[in-house]
């Protein structure tokens, strides 16, 4: 987790793809599986720095589509080259209204790959990432149109567990993916939500 590069078969993959991170092969796995992204998608990726996901999902949506990430860091200027690709350095929970990412319509997709910072202090570390995940489902009437589709990175315990439970009737299809990339000993899985009923 965090910024500790394992160089082990996804990293020197990403590096071989021109890829930025090895996370994408985690979208990437979502993806093939549970068909989340369509040519022509308007997307948007919280936390999407360095960003791999936007440089998959920039591929995938095609021209026609466009992928907005926004991050708390820098703007990684990799990325603003792309056409169907806009960035912003912003914090997702000061964003009041979609104008403020050029944007008319609610997005299609909502991705999530956020983490907060850990301690190492495993309850307190659960308990943070529960609750930067209430806070993603929050902003879901916001951002998603009825009807799209999400994907979020959760830490797995019990009161996610129970937590995600009850976020099963937002959506008509609700899945959980742990990739092949994750490391094994990671409790980070990913929650998919096909079909959102606003
Ligand atoms: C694991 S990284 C994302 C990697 C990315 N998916 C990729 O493939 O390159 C998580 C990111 O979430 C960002 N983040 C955490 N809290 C945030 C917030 N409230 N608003 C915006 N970005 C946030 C962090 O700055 C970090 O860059």
């Amino acid at each position: 987790m965090g910024n500790f590069k394992v160089k082990d078969h996804y990293f020197e993959k990403a590096k071989k793809d021109n890829y930025v991170a090895r996370s994408v092969y985690k979208l990437e796995e979502i993806d093939q599986q549970y068909k989340i992204l369509k040519p022509g998608n308007l997307v948007v990726d919280f936390g999407y720095f360095p960003g791999s996901w936007i440089q998959y999902t920039s591929k995938v949506i095609g021209d026609t589509g466009r992928v907005v990430g926004i991050d708390i860091q820098e703007v990684n200027k990799k990325l603003t080259g792309i056409p169907n690709v806009r960035v912003y350095q912003k914090d997702i929970f000061n964003i009041s209204n979609l104008s403020e990412l050029d944007v008319k319509d609610q997005f299609d997709v909502v991705l999530s790959d956020m983490a907060p910072n850990t301690t190492g202090m495993q309850t307190l570390d659960q308990i943070r990432s529960l609750n930067l995940v209430e806070s993603v489902f929050g902003l879901l009437p916001k951002f998603l149109r009825p009807g799209g589709n999400f994907v979020i990175k959760v830490f797995d315990s019990q009161d996610a567990q129970n937590y995600l439970k009850e976020q099963k009737k937002l959506f008509n299809e609700f899945n959980y993916l742990k990739p092949k990339s994750t490391r094994s000993v990671s409790k980070e899985f990913f929650v998919i939500g096909k079909h959102f009923k606003a």
